[in-house]
């Protein structure tokens, strides 16, 4: 990481736990509209039983609680400690879920240890340097070939949802949420040496899923 780079995650990290403290105990709310994108992310995920699955800036865990009561074997990332102490909580007997407390673009995994790795309403939170470095490290711990899944805001190219969406999203939306939706995701992809294979819109196309393959060599 760059010595620029470094002075930015410093200080994101000191921004972002100040700012998950307060969301943390009212986060699940999001649940509310969030549930059938998490159970759509798992089914179109198509994983073989006892595969690895990385959940970057999981939060409150609602992901990775969602991949782990399928049998799966999940670590979740993120670094905020309000809201991982909520995602540990949700753990119930036999979930195979490590959560883990740090920067989610640099983590200790080997090169290609997971099967799948995904970022949902994560990449919006962070400032756009620090967004593509989680998506390079996605890259690097993840197999050949092996999915890469980004849950996100959009902009839909109806005005009158664009501006709803927007209006109520700004309410609780953090400072990066601005610049996000300026260069939109693809750029973020684009950075990352990603490119999108299939993209499924939500809740009047506010809400993007993006499913990349990892088209690393070995
Ligand atoms: C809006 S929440 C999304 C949580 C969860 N993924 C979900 O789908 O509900 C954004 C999360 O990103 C985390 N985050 C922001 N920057 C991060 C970073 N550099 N490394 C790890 N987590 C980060 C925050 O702590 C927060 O929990």
């Amino acid at each position: 990481m760059s010595r620029n780079l470094l002075d930015v995650a410093t200080k994101h990290e000191w921004h972002n736990i100040r700012w998950f403290r307060r969301m943390a105990p009212v986060y699940d709310i999001v649940e509310i509209f969030a549930r059938h994108i998490r159970e759509k992310v798992v089914s179109d995920s198509d994983l073989s039983p006892g595969a690895r699955v990385l959940d970057m800036a999981c939060g409150t865990g609602s992901q990775s609680i969602a991949f782990a009561k399928y049998g799966f074997s999940v670590v979740g990332v993120d670094l905020s400690p309000d809201m991982l102490a909520r995602a540990k909580k949700k753990i119930r007997k036999g979930y195979d879920v490590t959560f883990l407390c740090q920067d989610a673009s640099s983590i200790p995994y080997a090169d290609s240890h997971f099967d799948l790795a995904t970022v949902s309403f994560g990449l919006h939170d962070m400032p756009e340097g620090i967004g593509v470095a989680v998506l390079r490290e996605m890259r690097r711990v993840t197999k050949p070939d092996g999915k890469i899944v980004i849950v996100d805001y959009d902009v839909p190219q109806n005005s009158l949802p664009a501006f709803l969406g927007h209006a109520v999203a700004k309410t609780w939306e953090s400072k990066y949420y601005d610049r996000f939706l300026e260069v939109g995701l693809q750029h973020y992809l684009g950075e990352a040496e990603l490119s999108a294979q299939e993209k499924e819109n939500f809740i009047f196309a506010n809400i993007q899923k993006v499913i990349c393959t990892n088209r690393k060599r070995a």
